[in-house]
Parts: C-alpha cells; sequence; structure tokens
C-alpha cells in the first residue's frame, strides 16, 4: 500500500516552545500539574485539544478578507447558512461563537428541573449546561464501548434497548430530546453508525422526541460509515453526511472541530416556534441573528471550512493519523482505546500505572509525565474530569475510566511530531513503576478539570 501523505503543502509557518527538563519541571509545579494552566509558548507539541487548534486554508484565509462586517443581513451570514443547510437540510441556522453557547441556548430554552435528556455519553460541556438547567443527563452508550480492546467498529452506537427502557421510566414527555454525539468524544472518539442513527431517530419519532446530533465531528463519523459500514464503500462523505443529517430534528456543532475554525459554532433546527425562542434569547448574550456573536470573517472562513472537511483525500488523512499513532503506542505495550477514534488516541492510565488509585488520578500523573519528559500537552479524562462527588460526605467517587486523551489538531503537525511524541511515551513507559499519583489541593464545583491544583503525594 502507498503512504497516505499529508495532502497539503505547508505555506505559513510557527515556532514551537522549546525548553528543557529543569524548566519544564518548574513550570509544571507553577501550573499546579494542571496543563491547562501552563502557558501555551512552553508547550512544544499541543495535543489538549482538537478544538479551535487546526490550520485554516489559504482559501479560508482568502475568506477572512472578503467577510462582510454589516450588523444585520451579512451577506458572509447567508453564505454560511447555505453551505449549512446543505450539509445538514436543517430550516434554521443560528450562528453562534462556540458549541457550548449553542447547548446554553438549547438546554435553556427546553432543559429544567423534571427533565431528563439522552446521549450515547454526554460531552463535558453539554452535561454542564443540561445539569446547569436543572435537567439530568444520562449516558445510554452501548456495552461494547467500555471493553477497550474490543474493535467493535461502532462503539459510539446509542443503545436502542437502553433507550426504550429509559423512555418507559421516565415518560417521554419528560425527555425533551434525544441526543447523540457523534463521533462521541466522550466515550473515546468513537463514531455512531447509519443504522443506529436510524434506529435511534425511530425511536424518537415514535415517541414523539425531538433528535438532535451533537455534531461537532461529523464528517470524521461519516467517513467511518464509508469505511465500516456496508452498503456506504461508494457513497461521498457529503453524501453520507447528508443522510446522517436527514435522521435529525436538529443539530448543536462546535465548528472548532469539523468546521475547520478557531471559533464559531451553530444550532440548527427544524422547529419554528423553538428557532424564534432560541433567536430571541440569542439576541440577549450573543448578537443579532446574522452573526451570533462571530465576526463576518469568521462565518465566511467557516462556511469554506465546512466545504472543505468533506474532501475525501482529507478524511482519509484524517483518520490515517490517529491510527499511526495508535498501533505506534501499542506496539510499545501501551493499551489505548481500539480502535482508534477519529480526532484522537485515549491512553489507558488504568492499565499504564495500575499501582497508582483512581482517587490520584493515574491519568492527571500520565498527563504531567508526558509534559515534563517531552513538552507535551494532553488531556485528562478520568477521575478529575467525570468523578463524581458523594452528595452526603463531599468525597471522590472515580470515574469508571482512566483515559489520557491525545487529541489531533487538524493539519496542524507532521509526522516527525508524531514520531518525536511516540519515543516520549517509549521513555515514560519505560519508568512507569517509579510513578505515584497526586492529590487536590484546590478546585471549582462545575467542570473543576480546566482550574484544579494538584501536588504530587510522596
Ligand atoms: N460537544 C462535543 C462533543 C465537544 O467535543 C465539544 C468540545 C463541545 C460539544 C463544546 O464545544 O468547545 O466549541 O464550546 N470539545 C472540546 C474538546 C473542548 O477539547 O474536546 P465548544
Amino acid at each position: 500500500m502507498k503512504e497516505i501523505i499529508e495532502p497539503f503543502r505547508i505555506k505559513v509557518v510557527e515556532p514551537i516552545g522549546f525548553t528543557d527538563q529543569a524548566e519544564r519541571e518548574r513550570i509544571l509545579g507553577e501550573a499546579h500539574y494542571n496543563p491547562f494552566l501552563i502557558p501555551a509558548d512552553k508547550i512544544l507539541i499541543d495535543l489538549l485539544t482538537d478544538s479551535g487548534t487546526s490550520a485554516m486554508s489559504a482559501a479560508q484565509w482568502g475568506a477572512v478578507m472578503v467577510g462582510d462586517e454589516s450588523y444585520a443581513g451579512s451577506r458572509s451570514f447567508f453564505r454560511f447558512e447555505k453551505v449549512v443547510r446543505d450539509i445538514t437540510g436543517l430550516k434554521h441556522v443560528i450562528p453562534v461563537h462556540q458549541g457550548r453557547a449553542a447547548e446554553r441556548l438549547l438546554f435553556g430554552l427546553i432543559g429544567g428541573v423534571g427533565r431528563h435528556v439522552p446521549n450515547n455519553n454526554h460531552f463535558d460541556t453539554t452535561r454542564a449546561n443540561v445539569e446547569f438547567s436543572g435537567a439530568t443527563a444520562d449516558d445510554l452508550v452501548v456495552d461494547e464501548a467500555k471493553d477497550f480492546d474490543s474493535d467493535y467498529p461502532f462503539k459510539g452506537n446509542l443503545d436502542p434497548n437502553k433507550l426504550r427502557a429509559y423512555i418507559r421510566t421516565n415518560a417521554a414527555r419528560s425527555i425533551p430530546v434525544i441526543m447523540l454525539t457523534v463521533t462521541n468524544n466522550a466515550g473515546g472518539g468513537q463514531p455512531a453508525s447509519m443504522a443506529n442513527i436510524r434506529e435511534v431517530s425511530e425511536i424518537a419519532r415514535e415517541n414523539a422526541i425531538p433528535f438532535f446530533l451533537d455534531a461537532c465531528r461529523f464528517a470524521e463519523n461519516a467517513y467511518f460509515i464509508k469505511l465500516r459500514e456496508p452498503g456506504y464503500e461508494h457513497k461521498s462523505a457529503k453524501e453520507i453526511a447528508q443522510e446522517m443529517f436527514s435522521h435529525a430534528d436538529g443539530a448543536t456543532m462546535s465548528l472548532k472541530k469539523d468546521g475547520f475554525g478557531n471559533i464559531g459554532g451553530f444550532l440548527a433546527l427544524n422547529a419554528d416556534v423553538l428557532a424564534e425562542k432560541a433567536r430571541n434569547l440569542l439576541i440577549l448574550t450573543e448578537g443579532f441573528p446574522t452573526y451570533g456573536g462571530l465576526a463576518g470573517r469568521d462565518l465566511e472562513a467557516l462556511a469554506t471550512g465546512l466545504e472543505e472537511v468533506l474532501d475525501e483525500r482529507y478524511l482519509e488523512y484524517r483518520l490515517a493519523c490517529s491510527r499511526y499513532l495508535a498501533d505506534h503506542l501499542t506496539e510499545i505495550g501501551i493499551h489505548v482505546v481500539q480502535p482508534p477514534g477519529g480526532h484522537a488516541v485515549y491512553v489507558d492510565a488504568k492499565r499504564f500505572y495500575p499501582q497508582i488509585d483512581s482517587l490520584q488520578f493515574p491519568a492527571q500523573r500520565l498527563v504531567a509525565e508526558i509534559y515534563s519528559k517531552g513538552g507535551v500537552r494532553a488531556a485528562e479524562i478520568g477521575t478529575v474530569m467525570f468523578g463524581k462527588k458523594d452528595q452526603t460526605t463531599g468525597a471522590d467517587i472515580p470515574s469508571d475510566k482512566e483515559l489520557v486523551r491525545l487529541a489531533l489538531p487538524r493539519r496542524v503537525y507532521t509526522q516527525a511530531h508524531i514520531n518525536y511524541l511516540i519515543e516520549i511515551f517509549a521513555e515514560v513507559f519505560a519508568e512507569r513503576e517509579a510513578a505515584r499519583g497526586l492529590r487536590i489541593v484546590q478546585e471549582s464545583p462545575m467542570l473543576r478539570h480546566f482550574t484544579a491544583h494538584f501536588k504530587p503525594i510522596t
């Protein structure tokens, strides 16, 4: 097989932050062992997130220059709306500054005490917005997702049996929406199949419940369907994406992912009354409905990005990147979630550091080690992010998984950067037995992973 090469050449470059290990150890201490608190110019390879960190294309930068900055009725909005409608088929397109703003609008209107929102897995901001409204957020992903080693091709599927039972238990009228996150970020970046999207939408329709996609990584999900689901091998990624959205009544999307944007998002939906309410709320917090907190130039760049992301040469290369990284880590003996997701590789920190108890944050420790050893930044997806609190004692209840997410920004790093990363992992792996856990010394009541302070346990 021929090597899958980067389907672009580089026109603009940016230096990255070289430091030495002694400097990094000092920085890590000053950042209280929290990667979110490390200044970005002290990071060599930044895999904290694939969100807003993509490289824009020459065509996107060109589009920036023709952005129409009119307060109302901007030409750039109408172009944006047309591109979003072309892919999603959804009637109302409401721009917002990023994904969570769409979530805030949606759950501000349809959430509330006594309501229940199912999803394959809620991403942290989605869960926080559902819960902030007073509703409960429940994860109904298929059981295959819990087995990291299984190579089940659609571990992002929402379990239809669990969903039917959930509707029986909670009553359809208490469920304002059924969400499906594609790809399933909090569950390892795994795709949902078209068959599953179709079945979940049928269950939703039978029960008169709206069905929404959290569509942040819809293009990657579409290409996984093309590669893995019989009957789709000859359809284009765009046709597959259109079919995915055809089953939905609405979508929230952070365009900082598959929109190739540094900022942006949308809420799109068919229901007229809800759209009207969302627009009124939008004016209150984000801005007039033809810009929604974005500049005209952002809308132009995002429209171009949405057209580019469905290029199959790009998608083939994109999924090959995570596969390459996952295969090389596996060769070293490191366990990663299989099969690798589209935007990230998830390292199983429980098996990397079996000696560290979940309540001493093995994944956070691994994040600290790869920074200290190689200046690489990654994110903990474990008890720091998803641990719960005992309501009476306030004690931590561990998450069922301890993962380190290596998120790959789009079109940013070359294969040599990834090879360097693999070397760093090999070194950290060789020293794994000496590692000890961390303890939290300061935290906030919500989304604590962004700001918590840690100290090493000696
Ligand atoms: N939904 C999913 C599935 C996401 O992955 C994110 C963001 C959001 C919603 C919220 O979008 O950041 O634009 O407000 N995920 C980023 C990440 C932050 O690192 O995975 P946002």
